[in-house]
């Protein structure tokens, strides 16, 4: 099986959309790690004044991360699954909260401009075809000095790790979500992990599409050395960055 992109990748998140929720809600620390992410973006004031992109919200668990840490800001949140979106937009959120149905790709097309104090994007960067592309968007966005936060599965490159993350996508996650009719999307799940990045090289790939400050840190728990926050700065001077 080939990865799933685009169309296709998002109709299959429309159907997943049903029990994601409760599919994450049974992952030890999900909504946990997330606020972790956000508060290593390292904002100040509750995120008063600031204008957050939250890129590929899902169902807005990313979006609640984002509240939670920085209740003041405005975030804006985008996706590309209409059943994805729909779902996050349902749920009761306080003012300051807009949902966008868009493509990562072409974020402009949607009304969705810059400058940002910061994008933070959660599970997103495997899914997509060009992640350099969508980064130099993602610069392009970031006010100088802005800042990025990634949260991703990025293997350590240790075998003990891949097999970890084999063991719970194959013994556990995949079993349920065939029960559920999403068999092809928990299958380019394990995929995508296993074929994308080593957070070693999201590191360099960060570096070298202009970011600067880049730090790769773990993630506690069954995701250590599966799963890393990534922050970065986009510099304040044109030229500046591959640090
Ligand atoms: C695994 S979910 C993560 C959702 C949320 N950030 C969270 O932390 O729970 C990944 C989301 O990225 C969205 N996505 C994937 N590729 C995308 C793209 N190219 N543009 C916009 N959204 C995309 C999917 O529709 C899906 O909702």
């Amino acid at each position: 099986m080939s990865l799933l992109r685009d169309e296709e990748l998002a109709a299959a998140f429309d159907h997943a959309s049903r029990a994601y929720d409760a599919l994450v809600a049974a992952n030890p620390g999900y909504h946990a790690h997330l606020r972790r992410s956000v508060r290593r973006l390292g904002l100040s004031g509750h995120g008063a004044g600031l204008r957050v992109l939250d890129l590929g919200c899902g169902t807005g668990a990313s979006t609640a991360a984002l509240r939670s840490v920085l209740p003041a800001a405005e975030v804006t949140a985008v996706d590309a699954s209409v059943g994805m979106l729909r779902r996050a937009a349902a749920k009761p959120w306080a003012d300051g909260v807009r949902f966008v149905r868009a493509p990562a790709e072409r974020l402009a097309e949607a009304g969705v401009s810059g400058p940002f104090d910061a994008v933070f994007a959660a599970y997103l960067f495997r899914n997509v075809g060009d992640p350099d592309a969508v980064l130099g968007s993602v610069r392009a966005l970031l006010r100088p000095g802005g800042r990025l936060g990634v949260h991703e599965y990025t293997l350590s490159g240790r075998r003990a790790d891949r097999a970890v993350w084999t063991l719970v996508s194959r013994g556990l996650v995949r079993p349920v979500a065939s029960l559920l009719g999403d068999g092809p999307l928990y299958r380019h799940l394990w995929r995508s992990v296993v074929e994308f990045d080593t957070a070693e090289a999201f590191t360099r790939r960060l570096r070298v599409a202009g970011f600067d400050r880049v730090r790769a840190l773990p993630l506690p728990g069954w995701q250590t050395g599966i799963t890393h926050t990534f922050v970065a700065c986009r510099p304040h001077r044109a030229g500046e960055g591959q640090r």
